[in-house]
């Protein structure tokens, strides 16, 4: 099929991997520069294996990239995935989404033959059905459900991981407006394993399928860290409770992980989403309110343990291992180190500042009041105390040998034995020896 991808943020560039199934997939966006590297097999994000998925669909002849919107006249199906960031009420912003509608409408007056627009970006129930279908209608001159189809698609990527998802993907949901759209959307998986369960639905139960997941996924950890913080006054280990939770089949072990918090671009701007869109139809939220609470709380915990572990924090040397919102990527939107950092900073610590990959992300977002090293045995180095805030393997296996100072671990990757063999103090949210005998 001739698929035409517009939106080359990380859930568009990841559709590449369509390529994989014999698809022809053109990236569709307005900025020249980055089409042009897209189109050398240059990934626009830093995500493990996409660059050789984006080479090998160029060498195949099956990959390309354009700025030109007329791709879409040829196209069988065009998916929007553009951002849908959040405004400050927390609800969406619908601009690009509405612009490429009108954009696919264009070019849809200008052409031919039966077309599905399919809806990727995160957006609420009711976006596809009234917004996108009438924006597309208007623009075009035609009729959804005769002249072309519409459906709505959700992704459950996971960020550093992307790729291996989109490829073993837990479901495949296919919300359409009727069955001539959904069966496009179904033949254009085909080539996925059958094991791969598809789900088809109407498209406003997609949309909320999409909510409902991170929403699900989110408490979770809110929970945890909730658990967490009542654990350590009781001395209780969180690691101990969580794991035997999660051997129970109906709860499962995973995100049961407490710490620093959720980050990223999801899961912080999804839950605020449903938080306004149920409160305009006039249903209060109030677990998901206290999940955002919860997790705006955490960063605090971290710094308040850091307060309690060297005491006064003015002009200390604070290390932070980890920028990024989690590992194996260079994402610093809504991370829990930027929060962590500028809380640091109004207490007048001084904060020097290691990540594998997000330097660049972060440069520029402190004032030049974080000193960004060049190594993780440059950032400990003489050290009041380290953070570590993302859990990278390579904080993972660090060699301490370089770290004379207590170490706060906001993900709980270091090895216990490793650091007491050192005699360091070492300490993170919910642990139960945390203030018992330890050694400030
Ligand atoms: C998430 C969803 O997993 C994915 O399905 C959706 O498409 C996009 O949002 P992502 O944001 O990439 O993916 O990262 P994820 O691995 O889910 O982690 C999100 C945040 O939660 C990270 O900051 C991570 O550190 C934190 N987290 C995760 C915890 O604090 N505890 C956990 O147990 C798991």
């Amino acid at each position: 099929m001739k698929i035409v991808v517009i939106g080359a943020g990380y859930v568009g560039i990841t559709l590449s991997c369509l390529t994989e199934f014999g698809h022809e997939v053109t990236m569709l966006g307005r900025d020249k520069e980055k089409a042009a590297r897209i189109a050398r097999g240059v990934s626009p994000i830093y995500e493990p294996g996409l660059e050789e998925v984006l080479r090998a669909g160029i060498k195949k002849g099956l990959l390309k990239s354009t700025t030109d919107y007329s791709v879409v006249k040829d196209a069988d199906v065009i998916f929007i995935c553009v951002g849908t960031p959040s405004r400050d009420d927390g609800s969406i912003d619908l601009s690009q989404v509405e612009t490429c509608s009108k954009s696919i409408g264009e070019q849809m007056r200008e052409s031919g033959g039966y077309k599905v627009v399919v809806v990727k970006s995160t957006c609420l129930p009711g976006t596809t059905t009234d917004v996108v279908i009438p924006t597309v209608e208007k623009a075009s001159g035609k009729k959804a459900g005769e002249d072309f189809g519409a459906c709505m698609n959700p992704e459950f990527l996971r960020e550093g991981s992307g790729v291996y998802d989109f490829m073993n993907p837990d479901k495949i949901v296919i919300g359409g407006i009727d069955s001539a759209s959904q069966k496009v959307l179904s033949d254009l998986y085909s080539g996925f394993d059958q094991k791969f369960p598809r789900i088809f639905t109407d498209t406003n139960t997609a949309e909320m399928i999409k909510y409902g997941n991170n929403a699900m996924l989110a408490t979770r950890i809110s929970f945890m860290n909730e658990l967490a913080n009542i654990c350590e006054h009781y001395h209780a280990d969180v690691k101990e409770v969580s794991r035997a939770m999660g051997i129970d089949s109906r709860i499962g072990p995973k995100f049961l992980n407490a710490g620093a918090g959720f980050g990223g671009s999801c899961f912080p701007k999804d839950v605020k989403a449903l938080i306004s869109a149920a409160k305009k139809a006039g249903v209060k939220p109030s677990l998901l309110e206290e999940v955002m609470k919860i997790n705006d709380s955490q960063p605090e915990r971290m710094v308040d343990l850091a307060e309690k572990t060297i005491g006064d924090l003015t002009d200390k040397k604070v290390s932070i291992l980890g920028l990024a919102f989690k590992s194996d990527t260079d994402d610093m939107r809504d991370s829990r180190s930027t929060v962590v950092i500028q809380s640091l900073l109004r207490k007048h610590a001084k904060v020097r500042a290691y990540d594998p990959k997000a330097m660049e992300n972060a440069r520029g977002m402190f004032d030049n009041m974080v000193t960004f090293c060049a190594s993780k045995e440059e950032c400990v180095k003489d050290a009041d105390l380290v953070m570590v805030m993302t859990e990278w393997d390579e904080f993972k296996n660090m060699e301490l040998s370089s770290i004379n100072a207590p170490i706060i671990d906001g993900r709980r990757i270091i090895d216990p034995e490793k650091v007491a063999q050192r005699g360091l103090v070492y300490r993170g949210i919910g642990w139960k020896d945390n203030f018992r005998g330890g050694r400030p």
